[in-house]
């Protein structure tokens, strides 16, 4: 059977989380994190001390990981302990766009998320699922926003959580990740050629959604 998938990819900060879990819930599909299987190697190999070994100990790691993503209550385990609050953390994601620019780190990942499309359907977020991990999927979306946009979002949250936030750094660190993120070599952030391109600078979330359903309905 033809299991649909639909793609999400774009910058962090873009709505992506979001947009895709709400998307995931009212198709009654299931949803990949794709950036949470990088942030949590970047935390095991954090652990680990392994970070400066080298890459086939690197990879050995990545395809020990036992990660497990509770559709319930977002809460994810890896070798069986709690690791939520620690992926969210500004730091795991600077980390993890760093080895996610690693070719064998990301080869080691994608049956991982290969494993993710079951019936009835998926929605993959991330950086390179409509590029590289479903180039097959029949739908495609490239979320973004202004970065200056996408920092105020993230300030917000922050600020909500009682977190101290600081504008100009979250600002210089979503420019710098972006720029990361875009320019390596292997897998980097671009929109497939057959994406719908979504700017959702102005939009509300649920706008974004409707968007994005009607695109799928
Ligand atoms: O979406 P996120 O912020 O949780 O992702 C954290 C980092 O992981 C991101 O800066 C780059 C990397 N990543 C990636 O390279 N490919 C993906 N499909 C998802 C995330």
């Amino acid at each position: 059977m033809d299991i649909p998938v639909l793609t999400i990819d774009g910058p962090s900060g873009a709505g992506k989380g979001t947009v895709s879990r709400l998307i995931a819930q009212k198709l009654g599909w299931h949803y990949l994190d794709s950036g949470a299987i990088y942030r949590a190697l970047a935390l095991e190999l954090t652990e680990k001390d392994v970070l400066h070994e080298s890459i086939a100990e690197i990879v050995d790691v990545a395809l020990g990981m036992d990660l497990v993503f509770s559709s319930e209550n977002r809460s994810v385990l890896l070798n069986g302990q709690d690791i939520t609050d620690l992926l969210g953390l500004e730091s795991t994601g600077n980390n993890a766009s760093k080895i996610a620019a690693i070719p064998e780190i990301r080869a080691a990942l994608l049956q991982k998320q290969h494993d993710f499309k079951q019936a009835p359907g998926l929605v993959a977020d991330g950086r390179d699922m409509g590029t590289v991990v479903f180039p097959e999927a029949k739908h495609k979306v490239f979320l973004t926003a202004s970065a200056s946009e996408r920092a105020e979002r993230r300030y917000k949250q922050l600020k909500e959580k009682g977190i101290d936030a600081n504008l100009l750094k979250i600002t210089a660190d979503i420019q710098e990740r972006d720029q990361r993120d875009s320019e390596r070599q292997i897998s980097p952030l671009v929109p497939a050629a057959d994406a719908i391109y979504i700017d959702s600078s102005t939009m509300s979330i649920q706008a974004v959604v409707a968007e994005v359903l009607s695109l799928v309905r």
